[in-house]
């Protein structure tokens, strides 16, 4: 896409002729990674988990295709942006040209490059938002397939509640889980690029010259989630990515123990992080934490949210 202009700013009021989708950000309860393949992935068995932190991407006709955002700094404007090449993506799939040319507009809350798929969460919104605006017809799976090839959690962030995801972690069936999760999110003050976290997880394998077993599902932490059990739950997180990432920002260790001490059933750090969640008994323990957090100042900021959340989804009244 050529024609791409971008700039800082604030989204407009609702107009008639604009979509406005709401997408949930994810925490991974498990997160096995397997060796490197040879595409430079990573083969994963992960259990995705959406939580009530969304962004909303508005989407209307337009002249050129343009980006705005508003919130949390950091999103790479232009082409590079997920929800333009989300948008492009699908403008070709579904065959439009001119056509295709939208107005992207993101209120943004999830934090970027914080292991929370904020980025994944913009490209499903435009993608959710695109096709209805355009009314190009595209199924649930034909977006997630052309998710897919976006990121490998984009899948997840269309389809929300809790999933197991495997391969890249594009291939995805739900999970069987009861009851609601009260959770604490300790945001870092400077986020950690994805690659590189992967890259440090392969070094300090590779460091300690132990072969790396094929990712395999918690059976434990699958019948823990049916059970709808936080205190089942706590203790089964687990993340691959944690130890590389707490290689590459040290300081997490006192964010972790610092929700330990105060009572979490679980901490841990979400996807390739720095985000650490933690996990509360209920919404009166999660609040409690968070104020705990908050005082013991060991990260930028504090939100407390609630899993499972849905997936990507039309903000009513916002149809054209
Ligand atoms: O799929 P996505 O674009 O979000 O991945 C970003 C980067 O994270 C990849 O380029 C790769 O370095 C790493 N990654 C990985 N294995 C995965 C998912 C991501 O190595 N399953």
């Amino acid at each position: 896409m050529t024609d791409v202009t971008s700039r800082q700013g604030r989204p407009g009021a609702d107009r008639a002729g604009s979509v406005t989708v709401r997408v949930p950000a994810k925490v991974n309860l498990q997160l096995s990674v397997g060796p490197p393949r040879a595409d430079g992935y990573h083969d994963v068995v992960t259990v995705y988990h959406a939580v009530s932190l969304y962004d909303e991407v508005t989407v209307s006709p337009a002249e050129r295709t343009s980006v705005t955002v508003t919130g949390e700094a950091g999103v790479p404007l232009g082409p590079a942006n997920l929800a333009v090449r989300a948008a492009g993506a699908l403008a070709r799939a579904a065959g439009l040209n001119d056509a295709g040319r939208v107005r992207i507009e993101i209120r943004k809350r999830i934090p970027v490059a914080a292991g929370l798929a904020g980025g994944s969460a913009d490209a499903a919104g435009a993608l959710v938002a695109c096709n209805e605006l355009w009314r190009a017809g595209a199924s649930q799976a034909d977006l997630a397939a052309i998710g897919a090839g976006l990121g490998s959690d984009v899948p997840f962030a269309l389809a929300g509640g809790t999933a197991v995801g495997l391969g890249r972690g594009e291939r995805l069936t739900t999970a069987l889980a009861a009851g609601s999760y009260h959770w604490v999110l300790a945001f870092g003050a400077a986020g950690l690029a994805t690659p590189d976290v992967y890259a440090a997880c392969d070094r300090l394998r590779a460091a300690r010259g132990l072969a790396v077993p094929a990712p395999a599902l918690s059976a434990q932490l699958m019948a823990a989630l049916r059970s709808g059990d936080p205190a089942a739950v706590g203790p089964l997180l687990a993340n691959d990515l944690q130890p590389a990432a707490l290689s590459l920002r040290p300081l997490l260790r006192r964010t972790l123990a610092a929700g330990r001490e105060l009572g979490a059933l679980g901490a841990i750090v979400s996807g390739s992080g720095p985000t650490c969640a933690f996990l509360a008994a209920g919404a009166r323990a999660a609040r409690e934490l968070a104020v705990g957090i908050t005082g013991a100042g060991v990260c930028r900021a504090v939100v407390q949210v609630t899993g499972p959340a849905p997936g990507a989804s039309l903000v009513d009244g916002t149809a054209p």
